[in-house]
């Protein structure tokens, strides 16, 4: 198609650039009246499971002001809590349990698997451009109102996430990093095809080398990075024979943190393996991916430097029951094998040492919107419910470094928030099934409150 050309300017602009020209000037009417009655959004729970202090609050109203929280206050102090003349919107979740919303540091949003030759040979950027959405619906329903996307392909993951911020797609809010960066023949090298296949203008992460890697990571910078992720040692849903082995020397590792912390950008090191799980720590990166073969010495170094632990724990399951069926290669089930049961026990071992452990699934692996699954495997393996749930939250959120907007409710905060029957403390399961999500002052799920909605004024 012809792009249209106006051989005037456009009337449209014309008419702004006469307005600005002639400096024209907002009049009463344009302005709301400074005595306009406040709009407020109030949610009252008879249940308030709140991560920042660990404690569960009874009858709670939490006061919001467009997308942020403006106080929490017991229900019986509503009415005075309340500006006089405001108008309210009353949403009223009876005997459920709110929390905030869920966050998910560990996402692969722009597929999932259907079938491995298909996946590999026969879908297009396009295809996940055009899918992408719905498994970012499916997410958001899931009650994570906040997910970390830790590698894809061709940039899909910038444009969701831009779409969702401009208000043009229903999702989860985003932190995208691109491509990961790869060394050649590394996990995200699509490794195993004849030299003379060739995947024609795909945009990947794949760097070897200092000066390399600084570029690649300015390259996603530029593009719309929010995080770095950088593939520190071989994993399981690739070629390599290894599961663990480093793929990246120290001094490739310092250099892309150092050039992501140029930018202000933290780094996620996906390492299965005990060497480059350590390399990857003392490089300084921000949060250790799956870190199935920690060892005593990896996760005190954890603890020392502050660095983040995000064991995708759930996954196995998933694996071992679908991937022969997807057409996977019978040597990455191999692989998985050897990962599943070790992670989890190494994960054991990392709670009990108080390690930073942030919530992430590795969805995508596995299908959106099923991110919930995995807090049942973490209380399985030793965290209290409370744990689980601050790892979801508080600790996720501080991952990100949005520990003053985000994983709580409380003055200031996003008005991101969950609502689930039952008692997610006694069991936490029920997180599996979240009625109701408002992320950012907004509803976009309520399986609650079919009239409870009310306008108060
Ligand atoms: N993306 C990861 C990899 O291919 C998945 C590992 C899943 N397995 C697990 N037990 N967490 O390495």
């Amino acid at each position: 198609m012809q792009r249209m050309k106006f051989p005037l300017p456009h009337p449209f602009s014309l008419g702004l650039l006469t307005a600005f020209l002639l400096g024209a000037r907002l009049t009463a009417g344009d302005l709301p009246p400074a005595d306009a009655p406040v709009v407020l959004t109030v949610v009252k729970c008879a249940r308030l499971v709140d991560p920042g202090t660990g404690q569960v609050l009874a009858d709670r109203a939490i006061i919001i002001e467009g997308d942020r929280v403006k106080a929490v206050v017991p229900a019986a102090e509503l009415a005075k809590a309340l500006p006089a003349g405001a108008t309210v919107k009353m949403i009223n979740l009876g005997a459920a349990t709110v929390l905030p919303g869920l966050i998910d540091c560990h996402t692969h949003i722009t597929g999932q698997p259907e079938n491995f030759y298909e996946d590999m040979f026969r879908k297009s950027p396009i295809d996940e451009a055009t899918t992408s959405h719905i498994y970012a619906r499916r997410t958001l329903d899931a009650g994570f109102t906040t997910i970390r996307n830790v590698g894809a392909g061709n940039y899909v993951d910038f444009a969701l996430r831009n779409a969702i911020n401009t208000g043009k797609l229903p999702g989860p809010r985003i932190l995208a990093s691109g491509p990961a960066l790869s060394a050649t023949g590394g996990h995200g090298d699509l490794n195993g095809m004849s030299p003379y296949v060739r995947f024609e203008g795909d945009i990947n992460g794949i760097a070897d080398g200092i000066d390399a890697v600084r570029k690649k990571v300015r390259e996603n910078i530029k593009y719309g990075a929010d995080v770095i992720k950088m593939l520190a040692t071989a994993g399981v849903l690739s070629e390599e024979e290894s599961v663990g082995a480093p793929q990246y020397t120290l001094e490739e590792m310092k250099a892309i943190v150092d050039e992501a912390h140029l930018w202000g950008r933290r780094v996620a090191a996906h390492a299965h393996g005990t060497e480059g799980i350590k390399l990857a720590i003392r490089a300084g990166v921000t949060s250790i991916e799956h870190a199935s073969f920690i060892d005593a010495e990896g996760i005190a170094l954890a603890r020392e430097h502050g660095t983040w632990l995000v064991p995708d724990i759930y996954n196995d399951d998933y694996i071992l029951a679908e991937y022969g069926r997807l057409g996977f290669p019978q040597k990455m089930l191999d692989k998985e094998r050897l990962v599943g049961r070790t992670q989890r026990e190494n994960f054991t071992k990392a709670v009990q040492a108080g390690c930073k452990i942030a919530y992430g699934t590795d969805a995508g692996v596995y299908p959106h919107g099923w991110n919930g699954k995995q807090f049942f495997h973490m209380v399985k393996w030793g965290m209290t419910p409370m744990q689980a749930v601050q790892s979801a939250t508080t600790v996720a959120a501080d991952l990100l470094g949005w520990k003053d907007k985000a994983g709580q409710l409380a003055p200031g905060f996003y008005a991101d928030l969950v609502a689930v029957k039952g008692d997610p403390l006694a069991d936490i399961t029920v997180l599996e099934q979240v009625e109701f999500v408002m992320k950012g002052g907004e509803i976009y799920k309520n399986r609650l409150t079919a009239d409870a909605v009310k306008v108060f004024e």
